[in-house]
């Protein structure tokens, strides 16, 4: 079994969105997916509330019940355990990124948002797990937002060539927002959309991050992290 926990503590950078995202992006990849749910706030639950379906199961789960949780869903046939977690630093969030072999941190694309990253970024490396950033909500029209949006993907390469950055960047479109809000992923809501598509192209990045073995280096940042992240963003 693969865990991956979404973890930043910026909130409404996307975690539980892109955890919903990949869940369902990866049961139609063949997986049998749990979702972990260590926030209190519930989004995830609501979301399968709205759901007509039965899975992914989504669990609510605390910091203590982590450490034995996720053995267990392994033993109980589940290949993918995915934990949303909530905002701000807490004993989840480090339990998570503890059990954890992937940790995936979403940020806006803004140097105040990928500032705000600093102490995930920190408890991460703590802890020496492999990273990747995915930059979530990134703007789609006009001009202006568009030259930025050229800039950072021209301006990011080199994060990408330490398999920090995870591909591709998932754009800020309604039908993330309304697929949620009707109990569905994006992949089952606007299968056809361009939104579905970069939340499945995502899991195959997420997918190869998890399984394709790597150099070390390829997940450990460079010591002045901060500074390369402000300047590439
Ligand atoms: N790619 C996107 N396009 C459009 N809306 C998005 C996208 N990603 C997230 N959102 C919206 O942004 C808001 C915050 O997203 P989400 O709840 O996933 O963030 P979060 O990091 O889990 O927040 P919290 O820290 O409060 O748990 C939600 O209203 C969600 O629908
Ligand atoms: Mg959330």
């Amino acid at each position: 079994m693969h865990t991956i926990a979404l973890v930043s503590q910026k909130g409404g950078s996307g975690k539980s969105t892109l955890a919903i995202g990949l869940a369902v992006a990866a049961m139609q990849h063949g997986h049998k997916v749990c979702v972990l749910e260590a926030d209190p706030q519930g989004t995830v639950s609501s979301w399968a509330r709205r759901r007509a379906h039965a899975e992914p199961v989504v669990e609510p789960v605390s910091a203590d019940a982590l450490d034995y949780k996720v053995p267990f869903l392994d033993r109980c046939g589940v290949t993918l355990a995915i934990i949303d977690t909530a905002g701000g630093h807490s004993a989840d969030t480090e339990a998570a990124i503890r059990v954890a072999d992937l940790c995936l941190i979403p940020s806006r694309p803004s140097p105040a948002d990928i500032e705000a990253t600093a102490p995930t970024l920190a408890a991460i490396r703590a802890n020496d797990k492999p990273f990747a950033f995915v930059l979530n909500q990134t703007p789609v029209r006009s001009t202006r937002v568009n030259n930025a949006a050229a800039a950072l993907s021209e301006d990011a390469t080199s994060l990408n060539n330490l398999g920090v950055l995870a591909l591709p960047y998932i754009a800020l479109r309604n039908d993330q927002q309304d697929a949620l809000g009707a109990g569905l992923a994006v992949t089952e809501y606007a299968l056809e959309g361009k939104s579905a598509d970069e939340i499945r192209n995502l899991w195959q990045w997420v997918w190869r991050k998890l399984t394709v073995t790597v150099p070390v280096q390829d997940h450990v940042f460079p010591a002045n992290q901060q500074t390369e992240l402000r300047a590439a963003i």
